[in-house]
């Protein structure tokens, strides 16, 4: 057990955390997406550490964080259409997977000895403060413990890591809710493997088949069974209602995709948190930003 402090966000608290990472320590930060659980992703202690905090298997690889696209070659091979991609959506909540560099100096846990390599550059000022700070690019997954819900609040981070990390910077609510979309880009074929925020300009060659290896049915599942495309709760279910459906709580009363998107993991938590035995869902139209919405709940639904 170590104690975890949960520091406001500042320059104080970057300067601490940015000597965790220096350290070999996990510390976990948020992004626009999800709290991520970053530690040093060059040091292969640190990168042991996320795995033993996550009690995450060892064979699912980690998505490395760096400031930007210069930083990004240094550990991919970038073809042109990857080149594309991330200019037209870095900063930002996508993860694009590449051809990992022979120097790339990255500890081996962070691909699970794959051939590629899963980069993001973040837009969230905090995450971005710590990478300037560190130095170091960061290997993070989701603060959350492994199979659990992800986390969207510092609070949902101690939820299940309390005791289990040094430090949680706190600046409240992530933006955007959902983690980042991931395409594999294989020189001009770009793949989905797990639908996200980021939908424009990627026309999948191959639809969104579940490959990327944390992408199994009951990743990110509450503790109790969630029933889907519900419209009238049975007495023992806390309803998450959208649009004109209601319930207990809401994903957005204005029937508002991002928003709800924005919301999800919150109203998992809270109802996860509940005296109700069950959790059930309204239908969420599955377009645009429902894709990804749709994507989560199933996950939600399926018991690891
Ligand atoms: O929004 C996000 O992406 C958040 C924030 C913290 O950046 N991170 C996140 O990480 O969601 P995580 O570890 O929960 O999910 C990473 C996913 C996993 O499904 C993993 O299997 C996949 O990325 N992945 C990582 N490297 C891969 C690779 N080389 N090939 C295919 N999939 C990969
Ligand atoms: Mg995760």
């Amino acid at each position: 057990m170590v104690q975890t402090v949960v520091a406001p966000y500042g320059d104080e608290a970057i300067a601490h955390a940015a000597r965790l990472i220096r350290g070999g320590q996990p510390v976990a930060v948020p992004t626009e997406t999800v709290y991520g659980l970053a530690a040093d992703a060059t040091n292969a202690a640190a990168v042991a550490r996320i795995y033993e905090a996550k009690g995450r298997p060892s064979f699912n690889p980690l998505i490395v964080h760096v400031p930007d696209l210069a930083h990004a070659k240094r550990l991919g091979v970038f073809s042109a259409k990857a080149r594309e991609l991330a200019a037209a959506h870095w900063p930002g909540p996508l993860t694009l997977v590449v051809p990992l560099r022979p120097e790339h100096g990255l500890a081996p846990a962070v691909t699970a000895g794959l051939a590629t390599v899963a980069i993001r550059v973040p837009g969230h000022p905090v995450m971005r403060h710590l990478l300037a700070a560190a130095e170091r690019p960061l290997a993070a997954p989701s603060a959350n413990a492994s199979g659990r819900i992800s986390p969207t609040s510092a609070e949902h981070v101690l939820a299940t890591l309390a005791g289990r990390i040094p430090l949680v910077l706190d600046s409240g609510q992530t933006p955007v809710g959902i983690e980042s979309t991931i395409v594999l880009v294989e020189g001009d074929q770009v793949r989905v493997l797990r639908p996200g925020p980021v939908l424009a300009d990627i026309a999948p060659t191959r639809g969104t088949d579940p490959i990327a290896p944390g992408m199994l049915p009951g990743h990110y599942a509450p503790t109790k069974p969630v029933r889907l495309d519900v419209t009238a709760a049975l007495p023992d279910e806390w309803l998450i209602g959208f649009g004109a459906v209601g319930g207990a709580s809401s994903l957005s009363e204005r029937g508002d995709l991002v928003e709800a998107a924005a919301r999800l993991y919150a109203e998992l938590h809270k109802a996860d948190a509940s005296e109700a035995k069950r959790i059930a869902v309204a239908p969420v139209p599955a377009a645009g930003f429902g894709i990804a919405l749709n994507d989560r709940l199933r996950r939600a639904a399926t018991a690891a």
